[in-house]
């Protein structure tokens, strides 16, 4: 198929958008890219290198040594999808422990930190047949993706889901914990000067508080087809 698109998925955190994405890249024959992984990397190596932590954020030492991190994808095929590496190593499982997500909402206010990713993530998609998600990609990375989606879900049931998901891999979390953590990054990720997480006037809203997996992916698929049969 030479009709190949960008699909730019971006929404609120824990609403499901890299699980759909990893099962649309599979279905298309597409590479999947989490951006999201990207910033968090980045927040990791902040974090190995004492420029952020619980009692200060050390920004100048962080965009001073951002020529020093260098961020990539391998894709591994027990899991089908690609793992992101930090400087040749894979922190795929460093990246999403709760310590980080409670700092990678501040590291991804910084317009250095962006345009770095920015740049890297539009090269990534410049063949198209692309599907990328995150919170800036049918608005900034990506504004001309022939499908824009805008995921949305209660605060609650994206907590409960994202809760499961760090207790099924072993990790000592409090869901309340969870919760604030989701509510506090909705916060900053809309508020924030530079790219703020926003729906893009051509995206569309897809709600799936009460939608299975499956039947989220069925849904979205409908519409992947309805743009690419055009
Ligand atoms: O998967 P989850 O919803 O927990 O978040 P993520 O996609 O891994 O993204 C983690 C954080 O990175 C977000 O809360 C944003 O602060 C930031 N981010 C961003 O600013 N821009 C993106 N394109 C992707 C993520
Ligand atoms: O990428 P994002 O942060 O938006 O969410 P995700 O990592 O794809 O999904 C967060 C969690 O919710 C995962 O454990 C998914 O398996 C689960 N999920 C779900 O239970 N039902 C859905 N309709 C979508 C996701």
């Amino acid at each position: 198929n030479n009709n190949k698109i960008t699909i730019a998925i971006d929404g609120y955190s824990s609403t499901g958008k890299s699980t759909v994405a990893k099962q649309l890249a599979k279905h298309l024959g597409y590479i999947y890219v989490d951006s999201g992984a990207m910033y968090r990397a980045v927040t990791y190596y902040a974090m190995i290198h004492g420029f952020i932590d619980e009692h200060q954020f050390n920004k100048e030492a962080l965009i001073s040594n951002l020529q020093s991190i260098e961020i990539s994808f391998k894709f591994n095929s027990d899991l089908g999808f690609a793992e992101v590496y930090l400087n040749g190593e894979n922190v795929e499982k460093q990246i999403r422990t709760l310590e980080v997500s409670g700092f990678v909402s501040k590291v991804a206010t910084l317009p250095e930190v962006r345009s770095q990713l920015v740049k890297q993530q539009q090269k990534m998609g410049k063949d198209k047949g692309v599907v990328m998600d995150g919170r800036d990609i049918g608005t900034v990375v990506f504004p001309d993706a022939e499908l824009k989606l805008f995921m949305s879900a209660s605060a609650e049931t994206r907590a409960k889901r994202r809760y499961k998901e760090l207790i099924d891999r072993g990790d000592d979390v409090r869901y309340e914990d969870v919760l604030r953590n989701v509510e506090e990054r909705d916060y900053m990720d809309t508020n924030r000067a530079e790219s703020p997480l926003l729906k893009a006037p051509d995206a569309i809203n897809f709600d799936n508080s009460n939608m299975t997996r499956d039947k989220q992916f069925e849904a979205i698929l409908k519409l992947v087809d309805k743009v690419i049969d055009k």
